[in-house]
């Protein structure tokens, strides 16, 4: 291989591996090696379905593809590794072209491609949704107030021993009032003022915010990217949704606390997609927290409103997020187990001044 050669497969952000006209492996990238957890000593001479398990026929598709010279692409290919779970990839198979017979095959795991559809999924439901409870929370409010109204009135007639019913209907209806209250504004915020903006400028007044409130139990980490460029975002909007990630993993956390990690990094070729190839979001924020982790069963709708597990809870913290971070054009994605909760937005840049004008 020439230098350059070497420096591309050296690099390549993607597992690659290149099979000898005999489909035993001659050669693996670094991102190879991390994605079998093996070096390239212990599976040199193998053949690559020796480690890992394919549901599709790799022999016969590498002998097709260097016969017809011909390259071959595969979507959504189960890929077992050695002690994990079965990996949704793309597969590849190219003839180096130099009559060697040597064959070129890349992986490209498909999971965060796969998490970005349901988080789109997500959004749309959460519309409507939202839609629909706005409605009703206008016509809620109205008969509400005559129902306190009323249990106030009757409450003068009666004794103090049967006041407390009186007082329990007129407590229970304000509740239900505040709620739909923050229901309304939820249907009402605004489309975000988007500016050029630090998202670590950003990051660091919702922890201190956070700090002084709702997380005080909790200690921060952070591992941020300082070259990271500039965002489009609206500021408030954008703090309102890393305090409400911080809220949910100190209220996860409990009274006892629990360490949350914000980290910054970017991803060149991560897209937000539809069919016509959608658009750049490589700005990744994640908030990771060590607490319980997200209960069973509710990782796929924790994004809808009025899911919550908190007495409190109103649901709505996550679809509020969910919503702001549509707005900006970006995506949020959740993985969870104990220990381990990563909430991972992503975003698209701010064009440059140039583009702006
Ligand atoms: N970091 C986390 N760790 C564990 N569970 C979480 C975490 N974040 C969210 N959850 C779960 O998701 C649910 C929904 O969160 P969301 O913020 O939408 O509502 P809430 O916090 O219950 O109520 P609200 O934010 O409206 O006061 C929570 O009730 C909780 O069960
Ligand atoms: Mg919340």
């Amino acid at each position: 291989m020439s230098r350059d050669a070497d420096q591309i497969w050296q690099a390549l952000p993607v597992p690659a591996f290149l099979v000898n006209a005999e489909n035993l492996i001659a050669a693996l990238n670094p991102a190879a090696e991390t994605f079998l957890n093996l070096p390239q000593k212990a599976v040199a001479g193998l053949g690559l379905d020796d480690r890992l398990g394919f549901d599709i026929d790799l022999k016969g598709d590498l002998d097709r593809a260097r016969d017809g010279q011909a390259v071959l692409f595969h979507r959504d290919v189960m890929v077992t590794r050695p002690g994990d779970g079965a990996l949704n990839c793309d597969v590849q198979i190219a003839p180096l072209g130099d009559g060697s017979g040597i064959m070129l095959v890349l992986l490209q795991p498909r999971r965060i491609v796969g998490q970005l559809g349901k988080a789109l999924q997500a959004r749309s439901a959460a519309k409507t949704a939202i839609g629909m409870a706005d409605m009703l929370a206008h016509e809620i409010k109205n008969p509400l107030a005559g129902i306190a109204g009323a249990a106030q009135l009757l409450a003068m007639g009666l004794k103090r021993e049967d006041q407390e019913m009186t007082d329990l209907i007129v407590q229970e209806t304000r509740r239900i009032v505040d709620l739909l209250k923050q229901v309304e504004q939820f249907g009402d915020l605004r489309k975000p003022a988007l500016k050029p903006l630090n998202i670590h400028d950003i990051l660091e007044r919702a922890r201190i915010t956070a700090t002084l409130g709702a997380a005080s139990a909790m200690t921060f980490a952070d591992d941020y990217d300082p070259s990271l460029p500039q965002i489009l975002g609206d500021g408030d909007q954008l703090q309102q949704v890393f305090l409400n990630l911080f809220a949910n993993a100190a209220e996860a956390a409990g009274p006892g606390g629990g360490q949350i990690t914000i980290r910054t990094c970017f991803e060149p070729g991560l897209r937000l997609g539809d069919a016509s190839g959608g658009h750049a979001v490589p700005l990744q924020v994640e908030v990771i927290d060590d607490g319980p982790g997200i209960a069973e069963g509710l990782l796929d709708s924790v994004f809808d409103p009025f899911v919550s597990t908190r007495e409190n809870g109103t649901g709505l913290g996550l679809a509020l997020v969910s919503k702001i971070v549509s707005d900006h054009n970006g995506s949020i994605t959740v993985t969870s187990r104990p220990g381990r909760t990563i909430f991972r937005i992503s975003l698209p840049l701010a064009p440059r001044l140039k583009e702006l004008n």
